[in-house]
């Protein structure tokens, strides 16, 4: 297993925050590198045009010490739900930094955005109806567009796949493409088209092909729009570029995605980008160290028992052919565990259910109470996917930048929970 984080930095942070900021009472700590995070988004702006709009997605990771972070580094945020809005607005965003997707918006969450100014991406046809008729009564400044369905297949992840043939997302072009036309014909507000086509099992050849698809389509709608006005100016391209997780993925750039879209897409740069990268964006940063409480032997099956499992690592825990992150071991100084005669595993949350496994035949060096498990690239989708289940306590959060640089979070207290569930 290649490690995705440099070792001697892993076992820096860890020994540093095992002296400092872990108490007694954290059982589990997940990190954060904010310099990690900073050097993506630069690689994010040298490789899209200036006027790219980068709104990040808000749902990879919603902590506000990092929300409030990436507002410094310059770049906005995509919300896909009320809640994840005002977070964005609590950390300082301004609207013109906001895109605002979600399938289900209720008229008073489209009245909000519209009054608000906020790019809004309308999700079908009846939302479109919906958002004419607020038209004639509010002046806003939002700029719109409609999601389209490229209809270009489904990747290697079903459930996180939204541009095969059906998906509950968008306007299918294939069945719809006229309709769509139309409405671009009959109001002056729609200026933009969306399309997201999944979230890691799409390879980047199918992203590719689906931004393709709405690019011929806002070509041929501006071919046949009257004067010199181009009626599609925006084109949102989504986000989905996919992580390496396992030695044998892929690991794909902002800039060969790029590069790849101008080959395809040769007048590109004469629309204003939005992108609504989330994973590729956060995942390689961030990584999570659990206490090993016991370690049980059972016939031949060695299982380790730690204190993080299926309420961070959803996917990974119900859909394990699916999704997996790497795993290594740091001894109780959080020295990482470089011996190379490596043992099996069986790993297992503190959850009361038997699915509650983060691998199964896993190789690791000896592992021993009180060693410290440490599972790689969860910076995205991990945190941000936390299940009440067992009502556990959410971990602190530390960030750092070559050295410690604080608590992004503290851990939930009891008092929290009981306030959740009451
Ligand atoms: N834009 C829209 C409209 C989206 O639906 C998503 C992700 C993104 C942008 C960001 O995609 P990314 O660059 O992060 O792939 N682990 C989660 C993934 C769901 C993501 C859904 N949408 C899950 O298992 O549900």
């Amino acid at each position: 297993m290649t490690l995705t984080h440099d070792p001697n930095q892993l076992e820096k942070v860890l020994t540093q925050a095992l002296t400092s900021l872990w108490g007694t009472e954290d059982t589990s700590i997940v990190f954060y590198d904010l310099a990690a995070l900073k050097t993506r988004i630069n690689e994010l702006k040298t490789a899209f045009p200036d006027t790219a709009h980068h709104a990040i997605a808000v749902k990879a990771n919603p902590l506000v010490g990092i929300l409030s972070y990436l507002k410094t580094l310059d770049v906005g945020v995509e919300a896909a739900t009320l809640p994840e809005l005002y977070l964005a607005q609590q950390c300082g965003y301004s609207e013109k930094k906001l895109v605002f997707d979600s399938p289900a918006k209720t008229v008073e969450e489209l009245t909000y955005a519209l009054k608000a100014g906020i790019h809004l991406n309308i999700d079908n046809l009846i939302e479109i109806s919906r958002v004419a008729q607020l038209y004639e009564r509010i002046k806003s400044s939002s700029t719109c567009g409609i999601r389209i369905n490229p209809q270009v297949g489904t990747g290697k992840i079903k459930i996180t796949s939204v541009a095969g043939e059906y998906s509950k997302f968008g306007v299918p072009i294939k069945q719809f493409r006229s309709e769509l036309i139309k409405v671009f014909e009959d109001h002056q507000w729609l200026r933009a088209v969306h399309l997201h086509v999944g979230s890691q099992g799409c390879g980047m050849e199918m992203l590719v092909e689906g931004v393709k698809t709405i690019y011929d389509f806002a070509q041929e709608v501006n071919r046949h729009s009257s004067g010199n006005s181009r009626k599609i100016s925006i084109l949102d391209i989504g986000g989905g570029l996919p992580v390496s997780y396992r030695d044998s993925d892929p690991e794909w750039s902002f800039e060969k995605y790029y590069n790849r879209l101008v080959k395809l897409c040769p007048q590109l740069s004469e629309y204003q980008l939005i992108t609504e990268f989330g994973r590729f964006i956060h995942a390689h940063n961030g990584w999570v160290a659990s206490r090993v409480e016991y370690v049980k032997k059972e016939k031949d099956i060695e299982t380790i028992i730690t204190h993080i499992g299926a309420d961070m690592f959803t996917r990974m825990c119900y859909f394990p052919d699916d999704w997996t992150h790497r795993i290594t071991v740091a001894d109780r100084f959080g020295r990482i565990k470089t011996d190379t005669a490596k043992r099996r595993y069986t790993i297992a949350g503190p959850l009361c259910f038997s699915g509650d496994i983060l691998g199964k035949g896993i190789f690791l060096p000896q592992v021993q109470e009180g060693d410290y498990l440490i599972l790689l690239d969860t910076g995205a989708y991990t945190l941000g996917m936390w299940s009440r289940h067992n009502s556990r306590q959410i971990p602190k959060v530390i960030g750092y930048h070559g050295k410690i640089a604080g608590i992004i979070k503290e851990k939930e207290t009891l008092e929290e929970i009981y306030k959740f569930w009451s």
